[in-house]
């Protein structure tokens, strides 16, 4: 039998608000709803459209690893990673994430040109401070270099997770962290790694860090 004309019609514009509300959705708990989609329609609001967050209290997410941001989003999804912040805002935006969503924000981000702030890197001292701690670490204090494993300029590799450009503010509060062995993190290399570094190391490092000369 044939179908009447408006109803081939209606059925034809109602798969096309599906896609179009596909598009546009910004139901996290959808697995319908493309990676891409819900990071220009939902994490934009705090990690920037490219994620390169206007406010100091999101971290930076453009340029990051593949393998270190699917790590995250898994730690945040099955509350591996559970300091405050991370808990408070980020499990449940990933409680009910597809793996298949999950490689596909780490595409997206890793893909993004990281921006460095325009105020960083005012204090030469303490640059040169953090640049020493980075490359050198803090032998007295038994702290390894930085460099080691985060790479000559702070890019990442693979599990590494690239540092440079990322606010000092974010980076002060991760290794307070990481020091807290009661803390949020667990299972990584950075806790005894960082458990003596200073305040001040902490400080210098993190600003030269965000500023990361060429
Ligand atoms: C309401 C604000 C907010 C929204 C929306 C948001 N995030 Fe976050 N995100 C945060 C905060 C705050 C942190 C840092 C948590 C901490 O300090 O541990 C974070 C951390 C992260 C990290 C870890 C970064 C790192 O360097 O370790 C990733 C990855 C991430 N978010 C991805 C996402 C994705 C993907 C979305 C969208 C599905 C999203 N976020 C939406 C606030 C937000
Ligand atoms: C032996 C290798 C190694 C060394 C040396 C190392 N790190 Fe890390 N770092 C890691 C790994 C692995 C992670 C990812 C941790 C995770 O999965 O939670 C990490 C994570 C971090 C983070 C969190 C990044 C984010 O986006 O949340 C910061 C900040 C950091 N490291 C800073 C430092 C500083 C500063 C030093 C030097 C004092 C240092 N690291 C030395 C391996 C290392």
């Amino acid at each position: 039998m044939k179908k009447p004309l408006f109803l081939s019609a209606l059925g034809l514009s109602l798969l096309a608000a599906g896609c179009a509300n596909l598009q546009h959705s910004r139901n996290v708990a959808d697995p319908a709803v493309p990676a891409k989609v819900l990071a220009e329609q939902v994490c934009s609001t705090c990690h920037g459209l490219d994620g390169n967050p206007v406010s100091p209290a999101f971290p930076r997410l453009a340029a990051q690893t593949p393998a270190y941001l699917t790590s995250q989003l898994n730690n945040f999804r099955g509350h591996g990673r559970s300091d405050p912040a991370g808990s408070e805002y980020m499990w449940g935006l990933s409680s009910h994430l597809t793996d298949e969503q999950i490689a596909g924000f780490a595409a997206y981000y890793a893909a993004q040109e990281a921006h460095r702030d325009p105020g960083a890197g005012k204090d030469a001292a303490l640059l040169a401070r953090g640049k020493d701690v980075f490359e050198k670490g803090v032998p007295e204090q038994n702290v390894m270099a930085c460099a080691t494993c985060h790479g000559p300029k702070a890019a990442g590799n693979d599990v590494f997770p690239r540092l440079a450009y990322q606010h000092a503010d974010y980076i002060v509060k991760q290794l307070s962290v990481f020091q807290n062995t009661h803390g949020g993190r667990p299972g990584t290399p950075m806790a005894a790694i960082v458990f003596p570094l200073p305040e001040d190391a902490k400080e210098a490092v993190a600003a030269y860090l965000e500023a990361m000369p060429d």
